[in-house]
């Protein structure tokens, strides 16, 4: 049976989506998950965005060795010589140079002609090559240049060295027979079309990413760029559980395989949520809450005789955890790290001694643990890894009859405690006023949602915040049984993810 590729861009085309920054942590974190998924390519991110970006690249470069790791250039030569100086010291590294293809793009955007477009993206090729065997080539805007003009870029730079020649439907402007004839059109007159994998990369933007990516698989095409919870710009991209089950469910109609482990999916997409603070919408296939409960009676009445009746897929082999495992003030070290392993965490010591002692404090206040306290407590736990401002300590006075006052201490990167205070128009206002007295940036809040992890009256509280400063969204979130708590490092998260921003453009001016 034919083997599809599966080549994940959540830390490229994901982390560019509004408000879903990933500092370098956060990006090998999901790179490891995405590496026990099984994927065969990660796109690690964009070397010469920001030096943020290189650093992450770079980092999972040298921790994830077994799929390829992949860097994205803009077709110039410092694009792509950053890319290969990020990539080098990867196991198996690629780097994907990309360049508009379309009309629309060339004359309104580039301002270029199409033999200088044909021309530039040769010569990139050619230089990538002289750096590493695997070369990627995307005509950027494909879907919306025409076919004639696609087949001599790919015959181009085919030529030129590339492996891999990706048709990005850019805009997802595409419906499934256009995009499945344009496969098919690339697969029938290029004419050195065999030595290269035919990739496709489709946006959701008409909600038809995942119908275009598996009519081209149809057509031939044998690698597929997609991301986890479909996230990417704008309304996104394939996501990569959508086409990965639609291929392992229906292997009767597709005849495909991939090398995904389909238990690993579920985690995959909790981390992905928590660490871009982007929550999953309940009916979402595959991975929403709703996804396998059955409401109707009918329903229920078939699944309990017969899951097959309603049910197309097992929640099992999706890695839904079907423990009932409850963790109490009464479970030791043992069955907490137990209980992180079967969730699929693995931390280092010195991470796994301090969200025992979380587990321990939480486990004070709330009488019993489920997994989603688990998993919000080692989310927060690695926010708390990458502070430059942390929150040292929260104090709010409150009522119907006061006005809302808080006092709130920082430690500041070197060290020193400050503290202020201020009065709001609520406890939270008062909190993110006194923030901003030590903390000093300007910036507007644009998003603040609160929900609880659990059902019960003692559960967590998660808040998630977007604050928006020059033009640039910020996420960041917090968790905590003190819903004001959870106000405050929310605010911090977002305010630290700002500050570190900032400090990273000023490393590349200077
Ligand atoms: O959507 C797109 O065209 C892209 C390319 C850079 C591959 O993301
Ligand atoms: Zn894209």
């Amino acid at each position: 049976m034919d083997k599809v590729i599966i080549f994940d861009t959540t830390l490229r085309d994901g982390e560019q989506s509004a408000g879903a920054s990933l500092n370098a942590k956060e990006k090998l974190e999901i790179a490891r998950q995405l590496d026990k998924l099984g994927v065969d390519v990660i796109e690690t991110g964009t070397p010469a965005s920001s030096p943020g970006d290189f650093e992450a690249v770079h980092l999972i470069a040298q921790e994830v060795n077994r799929p390829v790791i992949c860097a994205l250039a803009l077709a110039n030569a410092e694009a792509v010589d950053k890319a290969w100086e990020a990539v080098k010291e990867a196991s198996h590294p690629r780097v994907h140079i990309f360049l508009s293809a379309s009309d629309i793009h060339l004359s309104y955007q580039l301002k270029k002609s199409r033999d200088e477009i044909l021309g530039i993206s040769r010569d990139m090729v050619a230089r990538a090559k002289n750096y590493l065997p695997d070369i990627e080539f995307s005509p950027m805007d494909a879907s919306r240049a025409e076919p004639a003009y696609v087949y001599q870029i790919l015959e181009a730079v085919i030529d030129a060295g590339a492996t891999t020649v990706n048709i990005p439907d850019t805009v997802g402007y595409a419906t499934p027979q256009e995009y499945g004839n344009l496969i098919q059109g690339i697969l029938t007159n290029v004419p050195n079309i065999y030595k290269a994998v035919v990739s496709i990369h489709c946006h959701n933007d008409l909600g038809l990413a995942v119908a275009n990516s598996l009519e081209a698989i149809q057509r031939g095409a044998r690698q597929v760029e997609c991301t986890v919870n479909g996230i990417g710009e704008r309304a996104g991209n394939a996501s990569l559980e959508e086409i990965v089950m639609a291929l392992k469910t229906r292997q009767d109609f597709f005849n495909l395989t991939t090398n995904i482990d389909t238990t690993q999916i579920y985690k995959a997409s909790r981390l992905v949520s928590e660490l871009t603070g982007f929550s999953i919408q309940p009916n979402k296939a595959i991975i929403g809450a709703n996804a396998f409960r059955h409401q109707s009676g009918i329903h229920q009445d078939g699944v309990l005789k017969k899951t097959i009746t309603y049910e197309i897929m097992d929640p099992r082999s999706i890695g839904i955890p079907s423990s009932t495992l409850i963790l109490s003030k009464l479970s030791g070290r043992h069955a907490f790290k137990e209980r992180l392993a079967e969730l699929g965490y693995t931390l280092s010591e010195e991470a796994l001694n301090h969200a025992f002692q979380g587990f321990k404090e939480l486990a004070d206040k709330k009488k019993e643990i489920a997994d989603r306290d688990i998993e919000s407590l080692i989310a927060e736990e690695l926010r708390t890894t990458t502070e430059i401002f942390h929150l040292d300590h929260v104090e709010v006075s409150c009522g119907d009859h006061s006005l809302p006052t808080a006092t709130v201490r920082l430690i500041d990167p070197d060290g020193r405690s400050l503290a202020d205070a201020a009065l709001g128009t609520g406890p939270v206002d008062a909190v993110y006023k006194a923030i901003n007295r030590i903390v000093g940036i300007p910036n507007k809040l644009t998003e603040f949602t609160i929900k609880s992890i659990t059902e019960d009256i003692d559960a967590i509280g998660e808040v998630l915040v977007r604050i928006e400063s020059e033009g640039v969204t910020y996420t960041g979130r917090g968790a905590s049984t003190d819903i004001i708590v959870a106000s405050a490092k929310a605010y911090m998260n977002a305010l630290n993810r700002l500050l570190a921003r900032k400090s990273s453009k000023k490393e590349k001016v200077s």
